[in-house]
């Protein structure tokens, strides 16, 4: 019963439907979370998706998952605070053996990005959530999986973003240079299996100018700001279509994705500089290699492998 309405409430979308008593108990359920409906004596219920009021509901993702048709049978959890979804992941991975997660945050307090820094999501509008998933499930190799997810969230994007987008390596996507979104990716291994991997993204959605910390306002965007007008932002609906990307991109060898990730970078042949704890190497982007590395021709010609760092146009 459950999952036919939250079907048939995704069609509701789109134009008016009549709902039974019971239904209509579950849509005061859904108001009071925040659910917004336009009701009409004749021609019944209509659900008017207001972007203020773009709630997260476990139910509601998964009635995405099924529209779009996923094909891993994902187990969801939501939270209103947590410190880290990574680190709900690992709990739920290590505590109750579940190798196929979603972990989905409105706010979390010591969300945390590359390189031990900090990931601010503090405040709600974004899509943060982890992805908890047993290596065996990924042909990919491990090595090339963030920018796998980075391939894959570009592609799920693209309904809402019109241009400007592009992929940074290791694991950002900007819009018109500002980043929009970033990938941490955690492995744990295990004694009897490969182990799994835990795939955390903050992607900022409704936030807006004024949202950002001052330091943050030069370098970050949201989705929102360069979103096709008049197009829907749903963070679940945005979510799903990560997700059923993810599993794509799963099933690729690193030749594949490596070919995706150039065709949606568009700064290969520029000068850029890799900043390093060590100091920084520069040189013109000629693209990654099949671990996922970045190779660069320096000035004197020579080409150079990167493994870690962060990049700049120079
Ligand atoms: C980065 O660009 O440095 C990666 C940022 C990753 C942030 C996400 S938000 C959801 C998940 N939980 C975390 O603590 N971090 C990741």
């Amino acid at each position: 019963m459950a999952g036919d309405f939250w079907s048939k409430l995704l069609q509701a979308r789109n134009h008016f439907l009549f709902f039974d008593d019971d239904e209509q108990k579950l849509l005061m359920d859904c108001e009071r979370r925040g659910y917004v409906f336009q009701k009409h004596p004749f021609y019944g219920v209509r659900w008017a998706i207001d972007e203020s009021q773009d709630v997260w509901c476990k139910e509601e993702c998964e009635a995405w998952y099924k529209e779009i048709r996923l094909q891993f049978p994902w187990h969801t959890k939501v939270f209103s605070l947590v410190e880290s979804t990574n680190d709900e992941a690992w709990r739920a991975f290590n505590s109750e053996q579940i190798s196929c997660g979603i972990f989905i945050a409105e706010r979390q307090s010591q969300g945390r990005g590359r390189r031990g820094r900090e990931w601010d999501s503090a405040s709600n509008g974004g899509i943060y959530f982890s992805m908890c998933v047993s290596v065996e499930k990924i042909l990919l190799p491990i090595s090339m999986l963030t920018l796998g997810v980075g391939v894959a969230i570009f592609d799920a994007l693209k309904p809402w973003v019109q241009e400007g987008m592009t992929l940074k390596w290791p694991n950002d996507v900007l819009i018109n240079q500002k980043k929009v979104c970033g990938v941490l990716t955690e492995r744990q291994f295990s004694e009897n299996s490969q182990g799994a991997v835990v795939i955390g993204v903050g992607l900022n959605v409704h936030q807006q100018e004024e949202d950002w910390r001052d330091e943050l306002k030069e370098i970050a965007t949201s989705l929102r700001a360069f979103a096709i007008p008049g197009k829907t932002i749903r963070r679940a609906e945005i979510l799903a279509h990560i997700i059923k990307e993810c599993e794509t991109v799963f099933r690729l060898d690193a030749d594949e994705v490596r070919n995706r990730w150039h065709q949606r970078c568009f700064d290969l042949g520029k000068w850029i500089r890799v900043k390093q704890e060590t100091g920084a190497v520069a040189g013109q982007l000629i693209g990654i290699d099949k671990e996922g590395a970045l190779i660069l021709k320096n000035e004197i010609g020579a080409i150079v492998r990167v493994y870690s760092g962060d990049c700049v146009l120079s």
